[in-house]
């Protein structure tokens, strides 16, 4: 099989070989970096191992440090990538996605750390993780990046705190509210949930990257920010959702989020869910999480309770009042938590249809589908060398099981659907802008549309 299903003619992938590039800089540092960490971290909780499991806790954590010093010892002397031996449901298909890059040869020295894409040593690298833990069975389920998660989310209080109190307060006048402060608010809590996907831990390697303030205040001075803004689309494409229902009350379509981080980011996301739901732009909200831990901060499934939870729990009136509202919407089904394994794959997004029909088709039942992040960018994108100017349709390659949007800061050397010069002319001026978090694009593409 061809090491890529997508459009042939695509530019080629990021990769670490082009030494110096930001590829390269990820590799050769921050992921080694990452991966001390989760040693340290086991480390630290060896005590805690040995109360749980006894002698048999320690012995797991001994053996769980020993695979991830291999692991990082092969990463950074670039040796092959080695397949899975772990059982788990998803290892088969990972093996076969090295297959396919060791071409019709199989020639196990062809995928290595710093000569393949960068998009797939990067994830196998969250995968080996998993694998480590996992072949130790008194720790498998345990999640190396919840601390920094949990503590991202305490940092970012007074940001949570500052947002739930606004949007309570919009929410109670939100039968007054006229067309044009419905769209008002819909583009604040849209740009909220964007620059929310500043606080993620992969990028800053761990280390605290949380929202201190809240983006409410700096919105218009965040605006020049935005490198495409097509947030007019995203709010056409719910209006256009919305139909006659039976009793000739009109019923809104069904949004999905493909979330990122946890976090601050999360809770951006649940209040632009609960606006999309409170408004009537949306009847129902899917929100996709991850089935393990994955580029440090994004969610879990046990992340995703436990922010509703905490916020519940919270001993702030308005704050309190959006997690038992979230909570309600959980037990009535206006919300769901869906996770696939897919999302923890290293593939484009282009191969979903042949390698994931079924999520494929799940996906193609949204009215609309928000992706979260950057490195949903990057998979959609291929997280290919494209020129700037290329179409954000181009650079799907045939992805369109909806209207799809991508709420992104940029992370990555990746960016396509800028107009002519306008990538030079930020290079000119700062020459790290598509890496340095500070930049973002509302990026929509519609299968009825041409471009
Ligand atoms: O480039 C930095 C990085 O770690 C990328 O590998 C990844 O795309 C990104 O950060 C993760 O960011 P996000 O949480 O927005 O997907
Ligand atoms: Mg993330």
């Amino acid at each position: 099989m061809a090491a890529d299903q997508c459009v042939h003619g695509a530019p080629p992938s990021l990769s670490a070989k082009v030494v110096g590039s930001f590829a390269y800089l990820t590799i050769r540092d921050r992921l080694p970096t990452i991966l001390t960490k989760v040693v340290d971290t086991i480390h630290r909780n060896k005590n805690k191992f040995f109360e749980e499991y006894g002698e048999e806790g320690i012995l797991a954590e001994k053996q769980t440090i020993g695979l991830l010093s291999k692991l990082r010892n092969e990463l950074q002397t670039d040796k092959p990538v080695l397949a899975l031996t772990d059982s788990l449901q998803d290892a088969e298909s990972w093996n076969q996605y090295l297959q396919r890059h060791q071409g019709p040869q199989g020639d196990p020295e062809s995928v290595s750390w710093f000569q393949s894409p960068w998009l797939y040593v990067e994830c196998y690298m969250y995968r080996r993780i998993q694998e480590a833990l996992w072949l130790n069975p008194p720790i498998s389920d345990y999640d190396v990046f919840n601390e920094a998660k949990t503590q991202s989310y305490f940092e970012s209080q007074q940001a949570v705190m500052a947002l739930c109190t606004y949007w309570e307060s919009v929410k109670k006048s939100m039968e007054e509210l006229s067309k044009n402060q419905l769209l008002d608010n819909f583009n604040k809590l849209l740009k909220v949930s964007l620059w929310g996907n500043k606080c993620d831990l992969s990028i800053s390697a761990g280390q605290n990257n949380s929202q201190k303030t809240s983006p409410l205040d700096s919105l218009s001075s965040l605006q020049p920010f935005i490198l495409v803004d097509d947030s007019s689309m995203v709010w056409l494409s719910l209006i256009s959702a919305q139909r006659p229902g039976l009793s000739g009350k009109i019923t809104a379509g069904r949004v999905d989020i493909v979330l990122d981080n946890a976090g601050f980011e999360l809770v951006t996301d649940l209040v632009l869910a609960d606006f999309l739901v409170s408004s009537g732009l949306a009847r129902e909200i899917h929100f996709h999480g991850k089935c393990f831990p994955w580029f440090v901060s994004d969610v879990t499934a046990k992340d995703f309770q436990w922010t509703i939870q905490q916020t519940m729990a919270a001993n702030h009136m308005w704050m309190s009042k959006s997690g038992v509202q979230w909570q309600s919407y959980m037990k009535e089904g206006v919300w769901s938590y869906h996770d696939h394994p897919f999302w923890t794959q290293p593939h484009e997004f282009c191969d979903m249809a042949a390698d994931a029909p079924d999520l494929y088709a799940t996906l193609q039942g949204a009215d609309l589908v928000l992706f979260k992040g950057d490195l949903n960018y990057r998979k959609l994108t291929g997280d290919r060398d494209w020129n700037y100017t290329v179409g954000f349709k181009t650079a799907l390659q045939g992805f369109e099981p909806a209207p799809l949007c991508s709420l992104r800061t940029l992370k990555a050397n990746v960016q396509v659907g800028l107009q002519p010069g306008q990538g030079e002319k930020l290079t000119s001026q700062e020459p790290d802008w598509m890496t340095c978090g500070k930049y973002a694009v509302i990026q929509f593409h519609s299968p009825k549309s041409e471009q």
